[in-house]
């Protein structure tokens, strides 16, 4: 100890603006030092974020300014300053150390690994215990956190209860080439679930509207940058709600979400390099968004008059359709809190709620007005291989799509025949599936999948037969179609896509503190 550091007050980074002009004590690390002449400019950071200390020798004891000079980096102090105000600061503000007290220091002959120079990701990956303290990846955790506990407070606050579902489970919910095995006991297999659905449909047609959030499990072999074999889910589940109902639901959500990371996280996204105007496009009030695909689609000539779809037209593309928007000023938490029997009176469900304030309404598409789009812009040049009528979309589809709006594209009613077995079929053409997947902007791609589900005995039988599905495991999930069986809902939106898309990330594997993939599951 060099100083007697503990009379003045204790204070975090990011609570300075209340401490301008005061002597304060912050407890942290020291991240960076640079050195001119008599002069030390420490870099300190606590994980709430960083601040610049200035520490000229002239004006400290002597001891204070050697400790600190011979300071190895990552070292954990104890250090005491006053703020003063500085528009050049990141933060706006300085620290004038006065004392510093050492907790830690890291040997000088094993220094931290990562250093402030580019390092390769490989190398991060397999130090993330410490790359985590980056300033960096410490924001892209806290906007993560911010995401988390948005997606809930939308449901808790909409009449919502959380029921969480098992994460071992006896069968598949998104298909069975995608399971994680292992024994269970005497009773032979287990799976690590999928997904909660299946789980919370038997919990709406309880409690109403319910949901659930926690790690979902993918074995797939993909090395993706949008797959991950651990992650997180959260995942609505509505009774009596149909797919229309769905969309409103999933547009207020992300609306929601994208409104609570720009109120507390403009300097995170700032320091992770997000373009904040994005963000801002999405919650905005509705801008003309079907406009510039619409005169597209229309000019350009099918060229194959067997598989041509339906042009969108501007009353096909629901763009005017109200969502649910939610400013941070309105009392949506006054909600009511038991489904009606007609969604139309349900705030979060009707798209009725907020008549008074902005409107941020998303572009919604069927799959055949998608695959018009992309046929056109084949046909235009702007994508390089046509989009097959029937298959669902790639990668360089999704992008291209998504790339033509500045708010997440809805889109509706695919085939069913690569959807998964639980899927309403839509009455007006049974081969399309009552289903959505939202695509964030800018290329990110599906955010979120969800679908109206089978109500009827019969027609689900069927479908787990057809889908080749042991009928003994799913006898509880039939059942519920047995007893009082309703159209309902639901969908599921993957943390780390989400995470990925507001932060502007390239891979998954920076969304989550430990990403686990196909080549890596240390540390
Ligand atoms: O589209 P998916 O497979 O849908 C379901 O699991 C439904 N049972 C959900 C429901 O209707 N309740 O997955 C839903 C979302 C995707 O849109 C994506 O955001 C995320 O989960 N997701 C993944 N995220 C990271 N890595 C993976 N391997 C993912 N697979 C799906
Ligand atoms: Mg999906």
């Amino acid at each position: 100890m060099t100083t007697e550091t503990s009379t003045a007050p204790l204070a975090t980074i990011a609570s300075l603006s209340a401490h301008e002009g005061q002597t304060i004590t912050l407890r942290g690390w020291l991240y960076n030092l640079r050195a001119s002449g008599k002069l030390l400019f420490p870099i300190f950071r606590d994980g709430t974020g960083t601040i610049q200390g200035i520490v000229p020798k002239a004006a400290v004891p002597e001891e204070v300014f050697e400790t600190l000079k011979n300071l190895t980096l990552e070292s954990s102090v104890i250090v005491t300053g006053k703020v003063r105000a500085d528009s050049r600061a990141p933060s706006g503000y300085e620290l004038d150390v006065e004392g510093i007290e050492v907790i830690q220091k890291v040997p000088v002959e094993t220094p931290f690994p990562i250093q402030l120079k580019e390092a390769g990701v490989d190398f991060l990956m397999e130090h993330r215990h410490l790359w985590l303290r980056t300033p960096r990846q410490s924001a892209i955790l806290r906007v993560r956190a911010t995401i988390m506990r948005a997606a809930a407070e939308y449901f808790d606050t909409n009449g919502f209860t959380r029921t969480d579902p098992p994460i071992l489970t006896p069968n598949a919910c998104e298909g069975t080439s995608e399971l994680f095995e292992m024994d269970y006991f005497d009773d032979g297999k287990a799976y690590l679930t999928q997904s909660g659905q299946l789980y919370i449909e038997a919990t709406a047609l309880a409690l109403g509207k319910v949901y659930s959030f926690g790690p979902t499990f993918r074995a797939e072999k993909s090395k993706t940058r949008r797959h991950l074999t651990e992650f997180w889910m959260i995942e609505p589940e509505v009774a009596f709600l149909e797919l229309e109902g769905l969309l409103n639901l999933a547009e207020g959500f992300i609306t929601h979400i994208v409104t609570r990371v720009l109120e507390h996280h403009r300097t995170d996204l700032k320091v992770i390099g997000k373009d904040i105007t994005k963000l801002e496009a999405v919650i905005a009030p509705d801008a003309p968004i079907a406009h510039v695909i619409l005169s597209e689609a229309q000019s350009a000539e099918p060229k194959d008059p067997e598989t041509a779809k339906p042009t969108p037209t501007a009353q096909s593309i629901s763009t005017t359709e109200p969502g649910t928007p939610i400013p941070a000023s309105t009392t949506w938490a006054e909600a009511a809190p038991i489904i009606p029997a007609s969604t139309a009176t349900d705030p979060v469900t009707s798209g009725a709620a907020g008549a008074s304030a902005a409107r941020s309404a998303f572009p919604r598409l069927s799959y055949d007005e998608a695959h018009a789009m992309l046929e056109a812009a084949y046909a235009a040049g702007k994508l390089e291989t046509p989009h097959k009528y029937g298959d669902d979309f790639g990668s360089p589809d999704e992008t291209y799509i998504s790339s033509q709006f500045s708010k997440p594209v809805m889109i509706h009613r695919y085939p069913a025949a690569f959807k998964a077995f639980y899927m309403q079929p839509d009455p007006a053409d049974p081969t399309k599936a009552l289903c959505v997947d939202v695509l964030a902007p800018e290329g990110y791609g599906e955010i979120i999948g969800g679908s109206q589900r089978i109500h009827d005995y019969d027609l689900l039988k069927s479908r787990i037969e057809q889908h080749n599905l042991p009928l003994a495991a799913f006898q509880w999930y039939l059942d519920l179609r047995k007893y009082g069986s309703v159209p309902h809902s639901g969908f599921g939106m993957g943390i780390e896509r989400a995470v990925a898309w507001i932060c502007g990330l390239d891979h998954v594997r920076e969304t989550i503190p430990f990403a686990r993939t196909l080549n890596r599951i240390y540390p």
